[in-house]
């Protein structure tokens, strides 16, 4: 069977998306899901290309028990037609994505914020990279809970 292949995106692939990857990738481990369903991550931005996720996001990232060693690339054309699902983390990423794509990804876009509770007053995952240690903690505690929500869908469609 094929894999269900989920690709998170951010704006430069070193804080967001590969925190997203990394707890998405420790979900479905723990679900024994990681052979049916496959993770990836990129940028809209291709700057930090080769990069590991930022020094910041690794530290807060390894506190709670994940391991972030993925490698910052920016997205493809091939990555429109080869992912099932596009998460991304913000308007901004969303909109970028749509004006990239050469085909209409809207059938295979979401935003990450859609799959945070509806209690939680966040409707995006606020980028980070500006910001200080409450900010690194805020976008884990909000792409932990919205893996959680998405995990529950994927399985859904497994
Ligand atoms: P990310 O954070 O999109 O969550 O990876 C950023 C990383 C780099 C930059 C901006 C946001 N930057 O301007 O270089």
């Amino acid at each position: 069977m094929d894999k269900y292949k989920i690709l998170f995106v951010c704006l430069g692939n070193i804080c967001r998306s590969p925190a997203a990857h990394g707890v998405m990738q420790r979900l479905l481990e723990d679900e024994g899901l990681d052979a049916a369903v496959e993770v990836d991550s990129a940028g809209t931005y291709g700057g930090h290309q080769g990069q590991l996720p930022d020094h910041r996001m690794r530290r807060h990232a390894s506190r709670r028990g994940y391991n972030l060693d993925h490698r910052s690339r920016p997205v493809t054309q091939s990555d429109f037609t080869a992912f099932d699902m596009i998460v991304a983390m913000d308007e901004a990423n969303a909109r970028d994505l749509k004006w990239m794509a050469r085909t209409d990804i809207t059938p295979k876009l979401v935003m990450m914020g859609d799959y945070l509770n509806p209690s939680t007053p966040h409707t995006y995952v606020p980028d980070p990279y500006y910001g200080g240690p409450e900010d690194f903690e805020l976008a884990l505690d909000l792409v932990e809970e919205a893996c959680a929500n998405l995990l529950t869908e994927i399985k859904n469609k497994l």
